[in-house]
């Protein structure tokens, strides 16, 4: 069978890697995909994620599965359309992917359904002297959060007042986060610390994947603007049986059946930001994809047939499937590009990832980079991951820096810090 996986991040190399490992062969094309995926399936050129560019796609090479990973094509339909064609999906359509779209629908959804969550207001753009003076009275620490998607940069945590008015001056002005600000949600801030959980779901039935944590600040010690992660590990410790028996029965079950009560039934990866308080799991918000960096530690904790559960989920059969799951531990290092997030210089070679992808039950997942005859180049921010799966925690994060050691380009940037709060917490063997 024939998969196609639209995106080109580290988390399709990871999607790639793990249909690779099916007992059933099948052929993967990733589009656009990256340096990494080139040499192991087809990568593609794809012009746009609108279905208009995809259906041809699919077409030529007969593609009976497709697999969309990042959130911007979801929450612009490519499901929906895609499906109207009789084509297997894997990913929520338009509707249900709202659940990320918009800040605003999500906080009203968990209203709905009593999901435990940061207490909220939601503002348009046009109420901005309602949405400062409620600010004003709310006070730091205090989240501002831009509704519509923005790169993993729409939420704001103002820690004093002059951050919070700075936040109101950006998600105001709409230059920063265009039509992504026009309503804003004001939350209450959130003590404690963050896990991510990862739910399959056919919309009847679904399967709870290893829990993770990601490490979204640049610097060492959760210091440094925000990123799209710089690392993550699997399984996260934080998430003791009995926490994640709570997520699953005041989070994850009211969601699923919420949204299937309103008639958009999930399908595909529900990723939940969790807040790990001291009252319990709170939901920081909705992603309708796989989180990257964390599906570059996940996936490769899936022992039983990856193919099947996508292909299982896209038929609505997963009920009738067995979803196995390594007791390894997994972890996941990303290197990024000098400057990163901000401005950074691309094209820069890339050494040692032939040595660093040789070392025992390491993987090296390329996330921007480009092939450039024999040289792999840097082409993005975050640049690749290493992702090294031992018996614990401690042994797969030495795997992954023992990993990172041997890559090298100019500027190369990585956190030398990750796991550590999951270490504490496998040896105290608390939970907070
Ligand atoms: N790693 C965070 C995200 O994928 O949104």
């Amino acid at each position: 069978m024939n998969v196609l996986i639209i995106g080109g991040g580290g988390r399709e190399h990871a999607l790639a890697w793990a249909l690779l490992r099916s007992p059933r062969k099948p052929g993967v094309f990733v589009a656009p995909g990256n340096a990494g995926t080139g040499p192991v399936a087809t990568n593609l050129d794809l012009a746009s994620t609108r279905a208009e560019d995809v259906l041809p796609l699919v077409e030529e090479h007969g593609i009976e599965l497709v697999i969309i990973g990042p959130e911007q094509p979801l929450v612009d339909g490519l499901a929906d359309r895609l499906r109207e064609e009789d084509i297997l999906v894997f990913g929520p359509g338009r509707d249900a992917a709202r659940i990320e779209g918009s800040k605003a629908f999500s906080k009203a959804f968990m209203d709905r359904h009593d999901i435990p969550t940061a207490k909220y207001r939601t503002f348009r753009r046009s109420d901005e002297d309602e949405l400062r003076a409620y600010a004003a009275s709310k006070g730091a620490p205090l989240v501002l959060k831009a509704s519509g998607l923005a790169a993993g940069k729409g939420a704001i945590v103002c820690m004093s007042r002059r951050e919070i008015e700075e936040a109101l001056d950006e998600l105001l002005d709409g230059e920063r986060f265009g039509a992504a600000s026009d309503e804003i949600v004001v939350e209450q801030f959130m003590e404690g610390e963050e896990a991510s959980l990862f739910v399959v779901s056919d919309g009847t039935s679904w399967v709870i994947l290893p829990t993770a944590q990601d490490h979204k600040r640049i610097g060492d010690d959760d210091t440094g603007p925000n990123t799209g992660g710089m690392g993550a590990y699997a399984p996260a410790p934080i998430m003791t049986p009995d926490m994640l028996t709570l997520a699953t029965e005041q989070i994850v079950v009211p969601t699923l059946r919420g949204l299937a009560h309103e008639g958009m039934p999930y399908n595909g990866v529900l990723y939940v930001g969790l807040m790990i308080t001291d009252d319990g799991p709170r939901v920081v918000e909705y992603n309708c994809r796989f989180g990257d960096p964390e599906a570059q530690a996940i996936l490769p904790l899936i022992s039983s047939d990856p193919l099947e559960l996508f292909l299982a989920a896209a038929e609505e059969r997963l009920g009738e499937i067995d979803v196995k799951v390594s007791d390894m531990a997994s972890a996941c290092v990303v290197i990024a590009s000098e400057g990163y997030p901000g401005s950074y210089r691309k094209g820069l070679p890339i050494k040692g990832l032939q040595m660093a992808s040789q070392l025992p039950n390491t993987l090296v997942f390329h996330a921007g980079t480009v092939q450039d005859g024999p040289v792999v180049r840097t082409a993005g921010g975050r640049v690749l991951a290493v992702s090294a799966q031992a018996r614990g925690l401690q042994g797969a994060l030495a795997r992954a820096y023992t990993g990172i050691s041997l890559i090298n380009f100019e500027g190369a940037c990585h956190r030398t810090d990750i796991g550590k709060k999951g270490l504490l917490h496998s040896m105290s063997g608390q939970k907070g």
